[in-house]
Parts: structure tokens; sequence; C-alpha cells
């Protein structure tokens, strides 16, 4: 079952990288779309990332990713930690294909929710064994943007210069090789 999802086709991004690319950011938002306001004022295409949008119905095509990428998950446990990844995002890490190229989480919440506060990054950073990198309120700041963007431009070039000790990297590398070569 496993060779039948790694077969699958990468999905398009949203927004292509407009320089050579340095990684790739996969985000979710729901109808209120505050996570993909935050997404589109980061202009991260720009400074070399592909961005992928995770689709919200289930009648909508599946994304498939076979490349390293940051995710960016708003919370909705309304204030249960235990519930606080989005049935979408879980539906997607929940593919072995997708899940080994996640390399670090950026999560978002609103202050109202006290302890389950961005609560969904602690969840996927504990399970999947990655850094949580960054967290912000609703659509965040200007600050927060700044923050993101200068954040994740380090963190891809620390990836590629190999300070960044991700487990399993090496193996999803070779995975991802000899799929190339069967191809
Ligand atoms: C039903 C519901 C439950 C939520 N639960 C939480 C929560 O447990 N913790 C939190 O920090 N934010 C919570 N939020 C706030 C959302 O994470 C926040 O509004 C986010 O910006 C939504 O992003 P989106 O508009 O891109 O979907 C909840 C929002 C809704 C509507």
């Amino acid at each position: 079952m496993s060779t039948e999802a790694n077969e699958q086709a990468s999905s398009e991004p949203e927004y292509a990288a407009q320089t050579k690319a340095i990684g790739s950011v996969v985000y979710f938002s729901s109808v209120s779309q505050n996570t993909a306001r935050f997404i589109a004022n980061c202009e991260l295409n720009k400074l070399g990332m592909n961005v992928y949008r995770l689709p919200l119905r289930r009648s909508d095509p599946a994304l498939h990713i076979h490349e390293p990428y940051v995710l960016v998950v708003p919370t909705y446990g309304g204030g249960n930690p235990k519930k606080a990844v989005p049935m979408q995002v879980k539906q997607f890490l929940n593919d072995p294909a997708n899940r080994m190229w996640i390399r670090g989480v950026i999560a978002s919440g609103n202050t109202n929710f006290g302890e389950a506060y961005c609560a969904a990054g602690d969840t996927i950073s504990a399970k999947c064994h990655i850094p949580y990198l960054y967290r912000f309120e609703l659509m965040g700041t200007p600050e927060d943007v700044q923050a993101v963007q200068r954040g994740l431009v380090k963190f891809f070039a620390d990836l590629e210069a190999g300070k960044v000790d991700v487990p399993g990297m090496q193996e999803a590398i070779k995975a991802n090789e000899q799929r190339a070569l069967v191809h």
C-alpha cells in the first residue's frame, strides 16, 4: 500500500517559488481564511518557497508532497489540546508519503483558548519529532510576518547545511531517490 502512496504525483503549489527553490510550506486554512491571509502576506514564493494549500473538503483533490516542508496549521480543538489538529491536517499527515517530508511546524490560534493556545503545534511537533518553530495569533501581525519570513529562510539554509537534526530525514531522502530511480 505504501508504494501505491509513494507513486502519487506531486501536487501543484498555490504559489510557486519565483527563484531557485529553497524549501516548501504546506498550510491549512478553513473558511475563516486567517491562515490564508497570513500566508499571502508572507509572500514566501518571492523568497524561494513553494507554497501548497491543503484541501478543505473531502471532495477536493488530496495533496501529495515529495519535498521537505514546514507545516503551518491553525488550532481547532475548541480548548481541548487532544483535538487541536484539524481533521484535514491529520488526514494529510496520516499518509506516510507526506509525513516523511515534514521538517518543522508553525501553529496559529487564539489566546482566548488559554492553555490550548496553538496546541496543534505541540501535538504535531511531538508526534512527528520535528521542531516547533513559531506560533502566531489569528492572521498574525506585521512582526509575525517578518519573523516567519526570516525564520524560514534561515531554517531551510540550516537544513541544507545539515545543521538541523531531523530523525528519519536521511531515510526519507534515500527512499525518494529510490522512487526516482523506479520512475
Ligand atoms: C471551532 C474553533 C475551535 C478553535 N479552537 C482553538 C484552540 O483550541 N486553540 C487555539 O489557540 N485556537 C483555537 N481556535 C482559533 C483558530 O485557531 C483561529 O481562529 C485561526 O486563526 C483559524 O485559522 P483559519 O481561519 O485559517 O482556519 C478555534 C477556532 C474555532 C472556530
